[in-house]
C-alpha cells in the first residue's frame, strides 16, 4: 500500500485556501477578510493558495481573455498584500489537475441531496433559476472540498459564508476515511471571529461585495480620487459623536473598522483619537489613511503585471509544490478505491 507521506506528525500544520478571480480587483473586504489572514498564516503554517480559475466559470463565465487578465491580476494583488513566494506555495487551481483527479471520486460520495442542500448553491441558482443553472454551479462545493482534502490541509481560512462548505469537506474526509482507511486529514475551518467584517460603504447592513453597487465598496486597484470619494460619500447613522457601536451605528463603525484595519491599530485607540470630533473629522482620517494604503498597493501591483515573465514563473514554482503534495494524496486515495496504478507512461 501507498503511504501517505502528509501523515508525519512532525511536519508543520497546513494551511490551505482559495479565492475566485471575480473581478479585475479585489475590495478591502476580501483584503480583510482574506488576503490579510493568509499573508498572517504563512509565517506559521505551511501554506499553500489558490486562485480557484476553475470555479470561476461555474457562474456567469467571463470571457476568456477577461478571465486571464482577472487571473493575473489576482496572483499579483496577492503578492502586493505580502504574500511571499519563498514562505507559500502560491498557484493556480488549473495548474494542479489532482483537483478535478479527485473531484470525481468526491462526487460519488456526495448524496444528490446533500448537495442541493448547499445554500450558496440555492442562492445563486435561485436568482437565475436553478433550471438554467450548469452542473459545475451545483458541484462546486464539491471540488473546494478537493482543493482542500488533496492537500491534507488542517486549517482552511474562509469567510462565514463558507461555513456549509467547511462542513460537507469535513463530511467527505470522514465518509472517504471510514470506507475505505484514512487518508484525509479532517480540516477545521478558520473563520475570523468579531466586528472584522467590512460593510458596504451605502448600505452598512450588507457586507462590501462585488454585487452591490461600485459605490459602495473600495477597490483595492480603485484610484485615490474615487477612494477618497466613496469614503466622503459613505453613509453614517444618527447622532454625531464617533462611537464604536455595530447595532447602533453601523455605518460609523464600519468606518472604524477600515480606519482601523488599514493602519494595523486596534479599533479602541483609532476611537479615542476621535474625542470630541464628528463625522467629518472620522471620513477625512478614514479616506487619508484607505488611499495611504491603496496608492502603494495598486503600485506593487502594476509593477508585477508589467513583468508576466515573473508571475508566470512563481506559478510555475508554486504548481510544482502543490503538485507534489496533491499527487501524492491521489495516488493513494485511487489505489483505495481500487483502481488499478497506470502503467509507467501513464503515470
Ligand atoms: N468558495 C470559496 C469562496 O467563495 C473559494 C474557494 C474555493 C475556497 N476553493 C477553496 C476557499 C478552498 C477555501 C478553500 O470564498
Amino acid at each position: 500500500m501507498a503511504r501517505i507521506p502528509e501523515h508525519d506528525p512532525a511536519r508543520r500544520p497546513r494551511v490551505l485556501s482559495g479565492i475566485q478571480p471575480t473581478s479585475g480587483s479585489f475590495h478591502l473586504g476580501n483584503y480583510l477578510g482574506a488576503l490579510k489572514q493568509w499573508v498572517a498564516l504563512q509565517e506559521t503554517y505551511d501554506a499553500f493558495y489558490c486562485v480557484v480559475d476553475l470555479h470561476a466559470i461555474t457562474h456567469n463565465p467571463p470571457e476568456p481573455d477577461v478571465l486571464r487578465q482577472r487571473t493575473r491580476a489576482a496572483v499579483a494583488q496577492l503578492l502586493a498584500a505580502g504574500l511571499d513566494p519563498e514562505r507559500c506555495a502560491l498557484f493556480l487551481q488549473s495548474h494542479v489537475p489532482e483537483h478535478t483527479r479527485l473531484t470525481w471520486v468526491l462526487e460519488c460520495l456526495t448524496g444528490f441531496g446533500e448537495a442541493s442542500r448547499m445554500t450558496q448553491f440555492k442562492d445563486k441558482s435561485s436568482r437565475g433559476n436553478a433550471e438554467h443553472s450548469s452542473v459545475g454551479l451545483f458541484t462546486y462545493p464539491v471540488l473546494q472540498a478537493a482543493d482542500i482534502l488533496v492537500y491534507q490541509a488542517d486549517a482552511v481560512p474562509v469567510g462565514e459564508d463558507q461555513r456549509q462548505h467547511l462542513e460537507l469537506t469535513r463530511d467527505l474526509a470522514q465518509r472517504f476515511n471510514s470506507r475505505y482507511g484514512h487518508t484525509f486529514t479532517v480540516p477545521e475551518p478558520v473563520i475570523p471571529k468579531g466586528p472584522g467584517k467590512i460593510l458596504d460603504l451605502q448600505d452598512p447592513s450588507a457586507k462590501m461585495s462585488k454585487s452591490l453597487g461600485d459605490a459602495g465598496r473600495v477597490n483595492l486597484l480603485d484610484d485615490p480620487s474615487a477612494v477618497a470619494r466613496k469614503i466622503k460619500r459613505a453613509v453614517t447613522d444618527t447622532g454625531t459623536a464617533v462611537h464604536f457601536d455595530p447595532v447602533a451605528k453601523p455605518g460609523v463603525s464600519n468606518l472604524i473598522t477600515i480606519l482601523a484595519a488599514v493602519t494595523d491599530r486596534p479599533v479602541v485607540d483609532v476611537v479615542a483619537d476621535f474625542d470630541g470630533q464628528g463625522y467629518g473629522a472620522l471620513k477625512s482620517a478614514v479616506a487619508d489613511a484607505t488611499v495611504a494604503f491603496v496608492e502603494p498597493f495598486a503600485k506593487r501591483t502594476n509593477d508585477l503585471l508589467a513583468d508576466p515573465g515573473e508571475l508566470d514563473r512563481i506559478l510555475a514554482a508554486g504548481a510544482d509544490r502543490a503538485g507534489a503534495v496533491a499527487c501524492a494524496t491521489v495516488a493513494v486515495a485511487y489505489e483505495r478505491v481500487g483502481f488499478l496504478a497506470p502503467t509507467a507512461g501513464r503515470r
